[in-house]
């Protein structure tokens, strides 16, 4: 029995144990599988014009989908926004992917320091080269998609979250902003001072046994630890985020607790992925013809199920194998997935399906996008179907909702199984709370006003 102040292995039971077996096989299938290769070939031959007349995804999969906008849009415009969702989701994705490859090294340090993680660290290691390359594909069809559909419009205003000068105070008021200081409720620099102090004593109490190899490297040369401002990780304060990043690569408990949010990249992921392979199975079962971000889309799916799998492994059981967390490594871990769902999802979006948070975040996009090519709209007129469309009941918000319950359903299950989880992070009641069209208009009614003024000014 190996016993620190840190870790507590039984060797012979680790050799042992059935998340051992899991990570083993999981591995071998991951090697055996040829998913990336696949999508490797279908990005090398994507030519938007071959795609360009098809559906990638049932009509649901839209931006704007369920609207007063998409009801009067013409055939070619609701293609293109079926299109441009695809586009979306997969920068959103590939951002995200950036994030674990990141996490995936300074996480396998932790476990590289001990015996008995071999394999789990080069399943890590053979899944970020897998991201990889997923990203590379995902920015190739993107590229090309926003160039053929919006033109030049595309570069000056990418269809992702709110960015530019022109909207600085609008979004230094935005109600994600707000609330995260509400919650927070401290001052944030009395919060970095505090949290680096009880860093410091986690660094002592452990010895340093099980600190990141990647992190002492970036140590070494004095450069800054990563804060990254796109994917899922930029929900959190950058000074949060790198006292996050400091913690997951210094306790054997918190490098398995990241396992959490990887899950929750995971299946908010699968939440629109899994519509596209179904979509596919439809077309191949009719013999017709499958665009090629559909194919790809499919074939993601099947190798992150392999990364799925190891996410919820490892948040779920390799982290009983250390000593029980301290009382900072329990409020860290329960932090970070508080503000994930506060974040990330506790909202509903009435423009883009399957994004759980409100529509705020995207209404600079949306402005651009009617204003763009596709819609060549003038600002009033944008600005009008902009409050039709976002600040009343539609469709669109009941289909989200539906994914919503379901994204809510999977997590709750998760969480509920995690012992060291505070009651609002197994229920996860912040989610919950954001699964509402009322609260969600009233959200869209706020920022529309707002926005409507930065616009105007
Ligand atoms: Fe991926
Ligand atoms: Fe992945």
């Amino acid at each position: 029995m190996i016993n620190t102040n840190s870790v507590i292995i039984d060797t012979g039971e680790i050799q042992e144990s059935k998340h051992l077996k899991v990570t083993s096989l999981t591995y071998q299938n991951n090697t055996e599988s040829n998913y990336t290769e696949k999508i490797e070939t279908l990005e090398k031959n994507f030519n938007y014009s071959d795609n360009s007349n098809y559906y990638w995804s049932a009509s649901e999969l839209s931006i704007l989908y369920g609207t007063p906008l998409y009801a009067e849009a013409s055939p070619s415009q609701k293609i293109a926004l079926n299109h441009l969702y695809w586009v979306t989701q997969y920068s959103q994705i590939a951002a995200s992917e950036a994030n674990t490859i990141l996490c995936n090294d300074v996480t396998n340090g932790v476990f590289s320091t001990i015996g008995g993680y071999e394999t789990l660290c080069k399943e890590l290691e053979l899944e970020s080269d897998q991201e990889k390359s997923h990203i590379h594909a995902f920015h190739k069809i993107g590229y090309e998609t926003k160039r053929s559909l919006l033109q030049k419009a595309a570069f000056n205003a990418p269809l992702g979250e709110n960015r530019g000068k022109s909207v600085e105070n609008y979004l230094n008021d935005t109600t994600s902003n707000r609330t995260l200081q509400k919650f927070l409720s401290f001052n944030p620099l009395a919060l970095e001072d505090c949290a680096l102090r009880l860093l410091k004593k986690i660094r002592l109490e452990s010895k340093a046994n099980c600190y990141s190899p990647y992190l002492h490297e970036l140590e070494k040369k004095n450069l800054f630890l990563p804060g990254p401002r796109t994917g899922i990780l930029k929900v959190f304060p950058r000074y949060l985020l790198r006292l996050f990043i400091l913690s997951w690569g210094s306790s054997y408990f918190l490098a398995s607790q990241y396992y959490c949010l990887r899950y929750i990249a995971n299946m908010l992921l699968k939440t629109a992925e899994y519509e596209y392979t179904r979509y596919f199975r439809e077309l191949e079962k009719k013999g017709e013809f499958i665009p090629v971000p559909t194919e790809i889309s499919r074939y993601h799916l099947l190798d992150e199920s392999f990364h799925t799998t190891m996410s919820r492994l490892i948040a779920q059981e390799v982290y009983k194998d250390f000593a029980k967390p301290t009382v900072y490594e329990r409020f860290i871990g329960n932090l970070s997935v508080e503000l994930m769902q506060k974040q990330l999802l506790g909202g509903l979006a009435g423009g883009i399906p399957a994004i759980f948070q409100d529509d705020s975040c995207f209404m600079l996009a949306y402005y651009r996008l009617l204003r763009g090519p596709l819609f060549e709209m003038s600002s009033q007129e944008a600005l009008q179907w902009l409050e039709k469309c976002l600040c009343h009941e539609h469709e669109g918000f009941h289909v989200n909702l539906k994914y919503h319950h379901r994204l809510l359903y999977d997590l709750r299950s998760f969480f509920g199984g995690i012992d060291y989880m505070s009651p609002v992070n197994r229920e996860m009641s912040f989610m919950s709370s954001g699964g509402s069209i009322d609260k969600a208009i009233k959200e869209n009614i706020h920022s529309f006003r707002q926005f409507s003024k930065s616009i105007a000014n």
